[in-house]
């Protein structure tokens, strides 16, 4: 029997006009319960690939499954974590880092009204799996650049995803930042089993901890283990399609 894949395009193209080609010929696979890392030069087609996995867009040709369905019309949209690319910071909003993570527990539906205790007790386990307990009640705004990407990821796990992406989410945030992101990935990895697309044009912090790297530009030019990967393909620039 065929194991029905988290993620499958096949021989998809795009263009965000008409005549335009971002993507080309791409297919790909993602089993659920994968760690992928997704990298290529700026203006490759990553984010917009991601958008294509999510149905946020739709093929020009070929075809973008979700867990078998039609990505554009997937059932479960509220199994669905993405940290998009450049997303809005809390800014000068109040909002503390439980009220964040609760919006998460909001879109995953059902939830009209008071939150119920399981949402609650859903809540304070993702602020604690991103290590934020200590500052739940601090305002967004005075938290660093990568705590508040661990809230934002916090959101997306109150909602129970099945497949989390993250486009760029460690844009901005120094090398440590970068490696205990990594290290949090690889702990939901094996301890939840969820499926984690994590898109960066650096791969270097999550490279120890993912099975597979795909590079793409315009189309995919590898799609290996990242021991596999020649040489001359580690400095993204490089890679020519
Ligand atoms: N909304 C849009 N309308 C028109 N063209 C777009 C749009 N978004 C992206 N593009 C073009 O599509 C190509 C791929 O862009 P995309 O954002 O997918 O690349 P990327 O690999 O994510 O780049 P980066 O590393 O800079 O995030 C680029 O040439 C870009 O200019
Ligand atoms: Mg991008």
């Amino acid at each position: 029997m065929r194991v029905t894949p988290a993620v499958e395009l096949d021989d998809v193209s795009f263009g965000y006009r008409p005549g335009q080609r971002v993507l080309e010929g791409v297919t790909l696979r993602l089993g659920e319960g994968e760690f992928v890392a997704v990298a290529g030069p700026n203006g490759g087609g990553k984010t917009t690939l991601v958008r294509l996995i999510l149905g946020l867009e739709r093929p020009g040709d070929g075809r973008a499954l979700l867990f078998g369905e039609p990505a554009h019309r997937f059932s479960q949209r509220r199994t669905l974590g993405y940290l998009a690319q450049r997303f809005e910071l809390g800014g000068d909003a109040p909002a503390t880092v439980r009220e964040v993570v609760s919006a998460g527990r909001l879109a995953a539906g059902g939830l009209i009204g008071p939150m119920r205790r399981r949402d609650r007790e859903l809540v304070a386990e993702a602020i604690e799996r991103v290590g934020l307990s200590e500052r739940a009640d601090a305002p967004l705004r005075t938290l660093s650049g990568g705590q508040q990407q661990r809230a934002f990821i916090a959101k997306a796990l109150a909602g129970e995803p099945s497949l989390l992406v993250l486009d760029e989410p460690t844009t901005g945030v120094d090398a440590e930042t970068q490696e205990s992101l990594a290290a949090l990935l690889d702990r939901l990895h094996s301890e939840l089993g969820v499926t984690i697309v994590y898109v960066s044009h650096e791969f270097g912090a999550v490279e120890r901890f993912v099975q597979r790297l795909v590079l793409v530009r315009r189309t995919i030019v590898f799609d290996g283990s990242p021991q596999e990967l020649p040489g001359i393909w580690h400095d993204p620039s490089h890679v020519h399609a």
